[in-house]
């Protein structure tokens, strides 16, 4: 008879050696009402409890750092100090926040310098899953492990047995276990996909295994920190709904069949079911052309005597998002995104000068957006506030690119001249090589915004802009 959990993972046949899923400890708060982050280096056993440590960066000295937990609405304050060599900020990604808290350097505020500080104090409007991280020299300092999760909490709680987030992240490591440091910054991964590794961990540990109880719901939140890489997720063995893309809720779909694309930035959160009658191991996988391979596997438990089973769905409140975009009056941008390896881009503009290739590569900017590289003086366009925006992008490169606004959620309205009529509100959206996606938004948030490509690689060559909405 199975008497213990312990008992139980091992009957279900688990080697020694497996790790759990690590929790992600909670982020405590002072006597000032303040959230304490210290982005300080720091170690983590990514290969494995018993072997060399890693050294990262992290706040708190973790990676993913502590995970903030608030009610919608509730005002969040985090005071970050900066203990690394290096200056940075924190960006709030996905949430509609107040322009001044954004963490963009040059825009929003100064980069905090090492020793310095920056509180920031704002409100969430949102309930759902979001995340921070640095953004200063970002694809550095994240490949570096600087980010973590803020899960904003519906005002009613849904219904779940558990509630896990799951931080997915890659490494490029030494055979020490050491970040692998000659590639960071390195041309070629500018100028093709991104910076991306071969250890992949979740939590910070490579496969963990998570128990849950037969007849269980469970509420999965999946957030990709990658530097580049774009998975196709698939689950084995267990029933799943998808119930939100990027912090905004979705009507309810059976996806347990289908893989779900899960590019740098963006988040999914999953109601998970157990099926009836099946014990023992079920997965979190990720598809290759051949194969699949475990990001975290699930060892389903028996159900405790009496509990009962919570069949049905789990349908997520709404968040309060302007969602009419008006079309005869909306402003509409076309935005060329161009460069790369075989993009074949000839010349952009760099700092107010028209370059040509060759000096751009010089200057390692290689992606352009709208004729531009870098972030330009001037933004790309102004809006009124509340005006409503429809962004055309259009993929002239030979690469897939998640594109985030700033500040937003947006809708896609048109994939390759073809209209969609309810695409889910995201705030980045994966659009494919030679793809032409256009987006709409309210622009009911004053302030200067980016839109940047999340492949940070991208990012740091070139692949940035930035708009403004007037108060
Ligand atoms: Cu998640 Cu500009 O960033
Ligand atoms: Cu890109």
């Amino acid at each position: 008879m199975i008497t213990s959990r312990r008992q139980f993972i091992q009957s279900a046949g688990l080697a020694a050696g497996w790790a759990m899923l690590p929790g992600l400890a909670l982020a405590g708060k002072s006597d000032d009402g303040f959230i304490n982050l210290i982005a300080r280096p720091g170690e983590m056993p990514l290969l494995g409890d018993g072997k060399t440590a890693t050294r990262i960066w992290g706040y708190e000295g973790k990676s993913p750092g502590p995970q903030i937990r608030v009610r919608q609405g509730e005002e969040v304050k985090v005071r970050l100090i900066n203990k690394l060599p290096q200056p940075t900020t924190m960006h709030w990604h996905g949430v509609r926040i107040v322009n001044g808290m954004d963490g963009v350097p040059e825009l929003t505020q100064k980069a905090v310098p090492p020793g310095g500080r920056f509180d920031y104090v704002f409100r969430a409007p949102d309930a759902g899953t979001f995340w921070y991280h640095t953004h200063n020299r970002t694809w550095e300092q994240m490949a570096r492990g600087l980010y973590g999760t803020l899960i904003v909490e519906e005002k009613d709680k849904p219904a779940f047995d558990q509630d896990l987030t799951l931080v997915v992240d890659d490494w490029r490591l030494t055979e020490e276990g050491q970040i692998h440091e000659k590639s960071l910054g390195a041309l070629h991964e500018w100028a093709h996909g991104g910076r991306s590794g071969r250890w992949i961990t979740v939590n910070g540990a490579h496969r963990p295994q998570i128990a849950i109880r037969q007849g269980s719901r469970v509420r999965l939140r999946l957030v990709n920190v990658c530097n580049a890489s774009i998975y196709a997720l698939k689950l084995e063995g267990l029933k799943a709904h998808l119930i939100a893309l990027d912090g905004q809720p979705v009507a309810p779909r059976d996806v347990s069949d289908e893989p779900m694309l899960f590019s740098p930035a963006q988040r999914i959160d999953l109601a998970l079911e157990t099926i009836a009658d099946h014990q023992g191991k079920a997965s979190l996988r990720s598809l290759r052309r051949d194969g699949s391979d475990e990001l975290a596997g699930f060892v389903i438990e028996p159900s405790s005597p009496g509990a009962t089973t919570r069949p049905g769905l789990v349908r997520l409140p709404e968040n309060p998002l302007s969602k009419t975009i008006s079309m005869p009056d909306a402003l509409k941008v076309d935005v060329k995104m161009e460069g790369g390896a075989m993009g074949g881009m000839r010349s952009a503009i760099y700092k107010g000068r028209k370059l040509g290739i060759d000096e751009l590569i010089q200057n390692k900017h290689l992606w352009a957006l709208a004729g531009v590289t870098g972030l330009p003086e001037k933004p790309l366009f102004s809006a009124k506030r509340g005006q409503s925006v429809v962004l055309n992008l259009i993929n002239a490169t030979a690469w897939p690119h998640p594109m985030h606004i700033h500040g937003f959620h947006f809708r896609a309205l048109e994939r390759n001249g073809k209209t969609l009529a309810t695409a889910p509100w995201r705030d980045t959206e994966l659009i494919m090589p030679r793809e032409t996606v256009s987006l709409g938004f309210v622009a009911d948030n004053p302030g200067k915004w980016l839109l940047h490509c999340h492949t940070l690689e991208h990012t740091a060559a070139g692949m940035i802009t930035w708009f403004e909405v007037a108060a």
